[in-house]
C-alpha cells in the first residue's frame, strides 16, 4: 500500500469539503487556500498565424459555410475560441446562395474580403462590396446572400466571452449595437484624413477606429470589443509596445510585412488571421513597397472598463 505524503503546507492540501453537509447545497462547497488556490496553469495564448483557414475559404471548391479559427485545444478552452474571449472565422458564400448564422454574442464584426451581396439582420438590409466593414447585433438570425460571384467574409465576435459565463446573447432589440455599415470608400476617405493631418510620436500608429452612434461615448465598436483599421506605409515600423488586450487581426494587404512578438518574427501571409498574445511586446514592420492594411479586433473594451489596459511603449 502506498503511504500518503504528510501534509506540511496548506499548498499540499487537496480541495476541502464540508465535514458534515446538511444539504446538497452545503455538499457542493469546496475550499481552497492561498497555497493551492492560484496554481491553475493555463496554457499561454499562442502567437498563431492562421493560413490554412483562409486558403480553404478562398478555394472555389469550398461550399457555403463557416471556417473557424479555433485554438481551443492549444488553450485548453472548453469552447471554440481564437483567443480566450474572441472568435474569428471565415465564411464562404457561393453566388446565389445564403449563409444563415445566429451567434451567441453581443455583436458581430464583418469584413468583406471578396464579392458583393446583401446581409439581412434585425429587420434591416445592407448591400455590401469588397472592403466594407459591417457591425451587426448578436443573437439574431443573420442571412448573408452572395450575388454575382462567390463571397468571402471574415466574421469576428465575442462568443467565447458568453460561453465562459454560460450566458445567452441579448434578446432581439437588446444588443448593444444596431446595424452599422462602414463602406470601403468611406473607410479610405477616413484613413486619408488621418494621414493628411498627421500625428505626434506619442500616438501609437495611424489606425482608424470604428465606433457608432450607440457606442460613441465608449469610442469602441462594442462594449467589450474594439475594431481598428491599421495601416503601415512602406519602410515603416510601428513602435514596439504592449497591452493587456489580445489582438486578433486580418491581414488585408501586407506583402513584405512581419510582426516581432516577444522577439519572435511572425511573417504575414495574404488574408491570414494573426493572434498577438496579451502582454506580449510587439511591433509591426513593413519592408514591402506598398501601404500595409490590417483590421485589428481586440477585447480592449473589457480592459478599458476595468481600468487595466496596461498600454506602454517598450522601445529597445
Ligand atoms: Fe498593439
Amino acid at each position: 500500500m502506498l503511504e500518503e505524503k504528510p501534509v506540511t503546507s496548506i499548498a499540499d492540501l487537496p480541495p476541502q469539503r464540508a465535514a458534515n453537509p446538511r444539504s446538497p447545497a452545503e455538499a457542493r462547497a469546496r475550499f481552497f487556500n492561498t497555497g493551492n488556490g492560484f496554481d491553475v496553469q493555463l496554457p499561454e495564448v499562442p502567437d498563431h498565424v492562421f493560413t490554412e483557414e483562409p486558403r480553404r475559404a478562398l478555394d472555389p471548391a469550398t461550399g457555403t459555410g463557416l471556417i473557424p479559427c479555433d485554438l481551443a485545444a492549444e488553450m485548453q478552452s472548453a469552447f471554440p475560441a481564437t483567443s480566450p474571449l474572441v472568435m474569428a472565422r471565415y465564411a464562404r458564400v457561393r453566388a446565389g446562395e445564403t449563409l444563415a448564422t445566429r451567434f451567441n454574442s453581443s455583436g458581430v464584426i464583418v469584413y468583406v474580403m471578396t464579392g458583393t451581396g446583401e446581409v439581412a439582420c434585425a429587420g434591416e438590409r445592407v448591400a455590401w462590396g469588397p472592403g466594407d466593414v459591417i457591425l451587426l447585433p448578436g443573437g439574431v438570425e443573420t442571412d448573408y446572400r452572395a450575388e454575382g460571384d462567390d463571397a468571402v467574409l471574415w466574421i469576428v465576435d465575442n462568443e467565447p466571452q458568453f460561453a465562459l459565463e454560460n450566458a445567452r446573447a441579448p434578446a432581439p432589440g437588446d444588443a448593444p449595437t444596431a446595424v452599422v455599415h462602414y463602406p470601403a470608400d468611406e473607410i479610405a476617405r477616413q484613413i486619408e484624413l488621418i494621414y493628411d493631418i498627421g500625428r505626434g510620436e506619442e500616438i501609437a500608429g495611424s489606425a482608424l477606429i470604428f465606433s457608432s452612434e450607440g457606442q460613441e461615448a465608449s469610442r469602441n465598436v462594442l462594449p467589450t470589443l474594439t475594431a481598428a483599421m491599421n495601416s503601415l506605409p512602406p519602410g515603416v515600423t510601428q513602435r514596439p509596445h504592449r497591452h493587456n488586450s489580445v489582438a486578433v487581426s486580418l491581414v488585408i494587404r501586407g506583402e513584405g510585412c512581419f510582426s516581432m512578438i516577444d522577439g519572435r518574427r511572425k511573417d504575414w501571409a495574404p488574408w491570414a488571421t494573426t493572434v498577438t498574445p496579451p502582454v506580449s511586446v510587439h511591433s509591426h514592420h513593413n519592408e514591402g513597397s506598398e501601404q500595409a492594411l490590417f483590421l485589428i479586433i481586440q477585447d480592449g473594451g473589457i480592459y478599458y472598463h476595468a481600468r487595466t489596459m496596461g498600454f506602454e511603449f517598450v522601445d529597445a
